[in-house]
């Protein structure tokens, strides 16, 4: 291993050197010794999600893209356009800023396969945690009512351009029946509580096609134990497989072909 004042110099040496692409392996290089010294790792930067044309192309599309992690709406992206021929209609409880509800309903009118992508939320952030949504750890932040409110109206803006988008303001469930007797290929569940995302999975997992994805956001963060569990008591009162617990944090459903 080298000493730390050897790779501060590696650092502040790639810094004017080389091509673009040259300079950051170099400072990537350094910065993973450095992080390694303590016990840590950097994300692996050679992966080829990371220059995906596909994925990028449309996510920058989002004005806000900078503000979300990326990792995560990959995995929904790319989940999403597996099944997207299965069925016309997509659905998110939970919109918040519109980042995920506008990447499926990008890709969906872009491949020809979505009419109509329904996005549910109360902007007026969540509803009343209970015991079951509080976190085991210290660490974890704690929410509490009104948290990730969100200005309806600027949302609204953000998805102009998608067609196929419709907003249902109100608080979960209330609303979910005002989608009338569609089937869905994809459901994103992003509502972090346990009791939104209980009634959610009990509304859309029996309206997902066969072979449809349910992907809920929350099921692998500490910060969420009630969104787990929602899943876990769901899947074990109807005998189905276990959720696929996903290293992105998220956890996913399928509904068997039969
Ligand atoms: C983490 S954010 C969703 C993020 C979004 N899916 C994305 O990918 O950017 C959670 C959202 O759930 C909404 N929400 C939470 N509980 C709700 C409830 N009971 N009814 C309606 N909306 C709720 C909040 O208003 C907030 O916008």
């Amino acid at each position: 291993m080298k000493y730390k004042q050897e790779l501060i110099g590696d650092l502040c040496a790639a810094d004017g050197i080389g091509d673009v692409a040259d300079r950051y392996a170099k400072q990537f290089l350094a910065l993973d010794a450095l992080a390694m010294e303590r016990g840590l790792r950097l994300y692996n930067r050679d992966l080829v999600w990371l220059n995906d044309p596909e994925f990028w192309g449309l996510w920058k599309k989002f004005p806000e893209w900078r503000r979300h992690r990326p990792e995560r709406k990959f995995m929904l992206w790319s989940l999403y356009r597996s099944v997207a021929h299965l069925g016309p209609c997509t659905a998110e409880c939970g919109v918040y800023t519109g980042g995920s509800s506008f990447l499926i309903c990008q890709e969906g009118e872009r491949l020809g396969h979505l009419k109509k992508h329904f996005g549910f939320d109360s902007f007026e952030g969540l509803s009343e945690p209970t015991k079951i949504d509080m976190p085991t750890t210290e660490e974890a932040y704690l929410w509490a009512k009104g948290d990730l409110a969100v200005d309806e109206h600027h949302v609204r803006a953000l998805l102009e351009p998608c067609r196929t988008a419709q907003l249902l303001k109100g608080w979960i469930p209330e609303r979910f029946d005002e989608v009338g007797d569609a089937q869905f290929s994809f459901v994103h569940v992003d509502v972090d509580l346990y009791e939104p995302t209980l009634a959610s999975i009990e509304f859309f997992y029996p309206r997902l096609v066969p072979g449809g994805i349910l992907l809920c956001d929350d099921y692998g963060a500490e910060t969420c134990p009630g969104a787990r569990r929602a899943l876990d008591e769901y899947c074990e009162r109807f005998s189905l497989p276990p959720v696929v617990d996903l290293c992105s944090c998220q956890g996913m459903m399928t509904k068997a072909f039969v």
